[in-house]
């Protein structure tokens, strides 16, 4: 059991209470307490407020205390788009793009997630699992409390449910929350190479119900793209997840516009992520709908490609606007919150203020979690992350660096930095 706590010391208090999820103006409003405390009961949160109302509680009085020193202090970041499990990095395909090949032309000629497939269908799940930890921890120690993971490398049903259960352990046995997703439409596996169609016939029929049947995930995701699936192959796809009670998310419109998007929309899906090849009317479209777009900047960053999503106008316009890391071998290896932040101020004309919103308490809503996670309030999950700067807006400004000096899940202590 954990012990009850009193947290002081943080300068800037970020709550994020208010409404969820977070659109247009109220996106950069972080219910920042200067001066704050949190008191905290087990796992939870039971008191929030500024120092010297919250001391004076009885329960206070009594918790263990835990001085910050002048800390910004916000809710532990909720990663919503990771691909957590794969057996090796692909440095060697960063080299090639660097010379000039495209991410296309190198999974054409069988690079690409294919190599990564290939590769995890001989490793261990001791082998994989161990490498998940080694980033799990890495993602405490950035201030990341939640991630959600999908499969999607292992593309054959034992490779498959070899990631879904690791998942599974993992979440078991490590502190960070994981909430799985089913991505075997990641890629057309090479058995099937010439019979798309009777793979999705395999998704629909089979896997997917299976998948849901034995609680192996929350959540149904397709990378519908040009080399990729179609939209109707997506479509066929996200409904037979509904249908067995996976919710859909989509990979969307990253390297063409294909009508990922609207399809995004037509199937309720939690999330559409990546959008960098988004027109007006999507955009017009995705406000008005409770589709979050995840934005991925890592992905272009990493790749070196200059069209970064719309997020100026998709905020001004009033869609939910989320942030992720899309954790992966080949688009984006990075664990690090903190610099899709500062990518999202700096390539994407976000604010600080709005790129925090969109990495606690929009995620938390697109996975469907935010009764527990992504704000500071009574009642909710004491999942918080302290970062060494004087202003919040100093976690993006800097960057190549880890500001974060504490780490708390459910009111444990998983990362401390000391000096
Ligand atoms: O989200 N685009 C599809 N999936 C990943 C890339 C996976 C890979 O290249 O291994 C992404 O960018
Ligand atoms: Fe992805």
């Amino acid at each position: 059991m954990p012990a009850d706590w009193l947290i002081t010391g943080c300068s800037e208090l970020l709550t994020l209470s208010g409404p969820v999820p977070r659109r247009g103006r109220a996106l950069g409003d972080l219910g920042i307490i200067r001066d704050g405390a949190v008191l905290v009961h087990g796992d939870r949160i039971t008191a929030v407020g500024p120092r010297s109302r919250i001391e004076r509680l009885g329960e206070a009085r009594r918790a263990e205390k835990l001085d910050l020193g002048g800390r910004v202090v916000l809710p532990g970041f909720v990663d919503s788009h990771t691909h957590l499990v794969f057996p090796e990095c692909r440095a060697g395909e960063y080299e090639q793009r660097i010379s000039g090949k495209t991410y296309e032309q190198i999974a054409r000629a069988g690079g690409g997630i294919r190599s990564t497939v290939k590769l995890l269908r001989s490793t261990s799940p001791k082998a994989l699992k161990d490498r998940a930890m080694y980033y799990l921890r890495e993602f405490a120690a950035h201030g990341t409390t939640t991630l959600e993971a999908k499969s999607g490398y292992g593309l054959d049903w034992e490779s498959e449910l070899k990631i879904l259960r690791v998942l599974h352990d993992l979440h078991e046995n490590q502190p960070l929350d994981i909430v799985p997703t089913f991505l075997g439409a990641h890629a057309v596996p090479p058995e099937f190479d010439r019979r798309p169609d009777a793979y999705v016939d395999l998704l629909v029929k089979h896997w997917i119900p299976a998948v849901a049947t034995a609680g192996l995930a929350e959540f149904c995701d397709v990378y519908c793209d040009r080399g990729a699936f179609t939209v109707a192959q997506a479509r066929r796809i996200l409904m037979a997840g509904r249908v067995c009670g996976l919710v859909p998310r989509v990979h969307a419109e990253q390297l063409a516009h294909t009508g990922a998007a609207r399809l995004s929309i037509e199937v309720q899906a939690a999330s559409a992520d990546h959008l960098e090849k988004v027109d007006r009317a999507d955009i017009r479209a995705l406000a008005l709908s409770n589709v979050m777009c995840t934005l991925l900047p890592g992905c272009c960053f990493h790749l070196g490609l200059p069209h970064f999503a719309p997020a100026r106008k998709l905020i001004d316009q009033g869609a939910i606007v989320g942030l992720a890391t899309d954790f992966n071998p080949g688009t984006s290896p990075t664990l690090s919150m903190t610099m899709i932040l500062s990518l999202a101020c700096t390539q994407m004309r976000m604010t600080p203020a709005e790129a925090v919103a969109a990495a606690t308490i929009n995620p938390a809503y697109s996975l469907r979690q935010h009764d527990r996670i992504g704000s500071v309030e009574v009642g909710k999950y004491a999942d918080l992350a302290a970062f060494d700067v004087a202003a919040y807006q100093e976690i993006p400004y800097y960057f190549g660096v880890n500001l974060c000096t504490l780490t708390m899940k459910r009111g444990v202590v998983i990362h401390s930095k000391k000096y």
